[in-house]
């Protein structure tokens, strides 16, 4: 096992009715700014409940409203200038992973006095992390289960065609509450990518090389094993109340730090899908569908041993030479996608052959040029996947 220093600081409080420990897990005399997307925790009733909650105690309450999906630099600077001018002191993301990285952006650049009217600057830290001490506390109410965002300090954001990892160590959730109930109303796709992104988060951190971290891999095998049984029912039958709260906790654990310590990771499907969601507006799971199976095929040697492991442990593949054994767990996956309502390959979303270069120069860009666990996947072999993928 590699070493490791795990940390992470966020409360959870999971469960039916969990919102009415708000009033006590808010600061009583906060001035708080409740964050929202589009609007569904409005036709949902979650925000009601939420709001039901914060007027108990004697807190001034403001809102902002209309973080999109891939959260925008523009639309969270709108938010960072209320922050300044309501002198704001407590931050409540309610929605999806797009509203919560966007108040972890907001945390950040609204005391980054430094960074007054240049705060693009604060995007070109990366996986390296802004170097601000104290961002502004957040929590969140969680209502779509992908992203892990409820339980992690990490955030994507998007200015203009680049979608930038955004980082602070300071930027865990001080709580995240997860009523699976509140995820009833989310559309069957948005569900499925909960799926995908959860499973995917999982084999990046899980499918590479072993360094025999048998907790970390029987956990992230228990999470896999999870999203087999429960991904088409909880897509099919969204009320299925057990169904929908085994999908939240295992999107939490895969990407809170756990089954990551002390293991390789490789997120080169992550970052080669963000260049398609910012230059083709795929969702970020819908990404995720299509690059894995590829890189999975054309990586296949590299990751042999783990794509073996996953095959026998996981999917029960047991019989046949290695290279079956392989082929299978990449088909079965493939089609575990498909069957819940995703598409696999970039010509289903009319990308050709003539945009491979454009999503190469994309990833240039962005310095992704030395992805994977060993730092092995160049622009070329990326290439190769894209083409693979087509
Ligand atoms: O905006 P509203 O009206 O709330 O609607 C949203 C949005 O249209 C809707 N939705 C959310 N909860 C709902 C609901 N609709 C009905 N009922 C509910 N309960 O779902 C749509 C998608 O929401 P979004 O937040 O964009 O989805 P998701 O949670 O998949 O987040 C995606 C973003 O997270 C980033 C992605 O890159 C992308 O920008 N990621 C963040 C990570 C992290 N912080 O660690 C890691 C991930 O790998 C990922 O990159
Ligand atoms: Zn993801």
């Amino acid at each position: 096992m590699n070493n490791f220093n795990f940390y992470n600081t966020t409360q959870i409080v999971f469960g039916k009715g969990q919102t009415k420990q708000l009033d006590k897990l808010v600061p009583k005399n906060a001035k708080i700014l409740i964050t929202y997307g589009g609007g569904s925790v409005y036709t949902n009733g979650v925000m009601d409940k939420v709001k039901a909650e914060l007027v108990k105690s004697d807190r001034k309450i403001f809102e902002f409203g209309g973080i999109e999906p891939n959260p925008r630099f523009e639309t969270l600077m709108k938010a960072v200038a209320i922050c300044r001018d309501k002198k704001i002191d407590f931050l409540l993301a309610v929605g999806g992973g797009s509203v919560m990285d966007g108040t972890k952006f907001i945390a950040v650049a609204a005391v980054a006095d430094e960074y007054i009217g240049k705060e693009e600057e604060l995007l070109k830290f990366g996986f390296a992390g802004t170097p601000i001490e104290n961002p502004l506390p957040l929590a969140t109410v969680a209502t779509l289960p992908a992203t892990g965002s409820e339980m992690n300090s990490g955030a994507v954001i998007t200015n203009g065609e680049d979608k930038l990892p955004f980082f602070n160590s300071k930027n865990f959730p001080r709580f995240s509450i997860l009523d699976p109930e509140f995820t009833y109303t989310l559309p069957p796709k948005q569900v499925a990518n909960g799926v995908i992104d959860t499973f995917v988060h999982t084999v990046e951190q899980y499918v590479t090389y072993p360094v025999d971290a048998r907790f970390q891999d029987r956990t992230s095998e228990g999470i896999l094993q999870t999203l087999f049984e429960i991904g088409a029912k909880t897509v099919n039958e969204p009320a299925d109340y057990d169904a929908r709260a085994n999908l939240v906790w295992c999107s939490t654990m895969a990407l809170n730090g756990l089954i990551g310590s002390g293991v390789p990771q490789d997120w080169s499907v992550h970052m080669i899908g963000h260049e398609l969601t910012a230059l083709y507006g795929l969702d970020h799971a819908q990404s995720l569908a299509i690059v894995l199976p590829a890189m999975w095929r054309f990586r296949q040697v590299e990751k042999s041993e783990k794509l073996i492991q996953f095959a026998e442990r996981v999917l029960g593949i047991t019989e046949g030479s290695d290279d079956y054994k392989i082929n299978k767990a990449i088909n079965m996956t493939e089609t575990f996608f498909n069957e819940l309502g995703a598409k696999t390959k970039l010509i289903d979303y009319g990308i050709t052959e003539t945009d491979v270069e454009k999503i190469i120069k994309a990833l240039e860009k962005h310095g992704m040029t030395a992805l994977s666990e060993r730092g092995d996947v160049t622009l070329d072999i990326s290439e190769q996947v894209l083409r693979m993928a087509l």
